[in-house]
């Protein structure tokens, strides 16, 4: 059995006591009502980190970063490395969203060693892959999503590949409120797991958690987490609510 996990990603969200605020309802909520094997991570920004894994007393739930630096340290004014988002106790780290992509020019090469600096200092890289709606209308969904993982973790050998978790984000669903059908979903996650088969071996295949993220919803999450190969959501929008996080996450129980 895959690890089910349900990771939020608050984005550039929540001042300091509203996150924390919004962590303890959740972590409440989820010491009440989550009664599966599913875990949850939580993505915050860096003023976070340090007072979320603190306050951390449910082994259900890890905190992770939403970017990391490449280098372990230097002349990088205003960025944050690995190195540091370990040393305050996070352990997952959101590589490849595609705002990071957009927005500040991230590209395969790049990415490929923020995967490798991760790993290195034991963050658990979460790697987002997904297509615009251009290259979807254009029928390139395949071949994008195949260049993502072959450009940036495909250099990894299988036990490092076992230790990432992959995000499949059509960019085109993020924020938009419009989600992939469940069977648009699914379709891509059995194309992934295929290529890793053909990578790796299908045990590596079948052992690594493939998370849906794009306007997953409390009222869609039920539906896409049944396919075979959806193994849970990366959350926006709906993880800045306790309630509408923990309800995502209770699809598991
Ligand atoms: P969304 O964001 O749920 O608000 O669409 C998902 C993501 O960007 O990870």
């Amino acid at each position: 059995m895959r690890t089910k996990i349900v990771a939020g990603n608050w984005k550039m969200n929540m001042d300091y006591f509203e996150g924390l605020n919004l962590f303890n309802d959740m972590i409440a909520l989820i010491n009440q009502e989550v009664t599966g094997k599913q875990h949850a991570v939580i993505c915050s920004p860096f003023i976070h980190l340090h007072a979320l894994t603190k306050e951390l007393t449910n082994e259900k739930v890890s905190i992770g970063a939403q970017n990391a630096h490449q280098a372990e340290a230097g002349a990088y004014t205003g960025e944050v490395s690995a190195k540091m988002i370990a040393s305050v106790g996070a352990t997952h780290v959101i590589l490849g969203h595609s705002e990071r992509r957009q927005y500040f020019a991230e590209d395969g090469k790049l990415l490929t060693q923020k995967i490798d600096a991760a790993l290195a200092h034991d963050l658990t890289p979460i790697y987002c892959i997904g297509e615009t709606l251009k290259e979807r209308e254009a029928h390139h969904h395949f071949d994008v999503i195949k260049k993502q993982l072959t450009e940036s973790v495909f250099h990894l050998s299988a036990t490092d590949f076992g230790r990432i978790i992959l995000a499949y984000e059509p960019v085109w669903a993020i924020g938009t409120g419009v989600t992939a059908s469940a069977d648009q979903a699914q379709e891509i996650h059995a194309f992934i797991r295929k290529e890793i088969a053909h990578k790796y071996s299908q045990a590596v295949a079948d052992g690594i958690t493939i998370l849906y993220g794009g306007s997953c919803n409390t009222k869609n999450a039920a539906e896409l987490f049944a396919k075979e190969d959806i193994d849970g959501g990366l959350i926006g929008g709906a993880s800045l609510k306790a309630r509408d996080f923990v309800d995502i996450l209770k699809v598991f129980n």
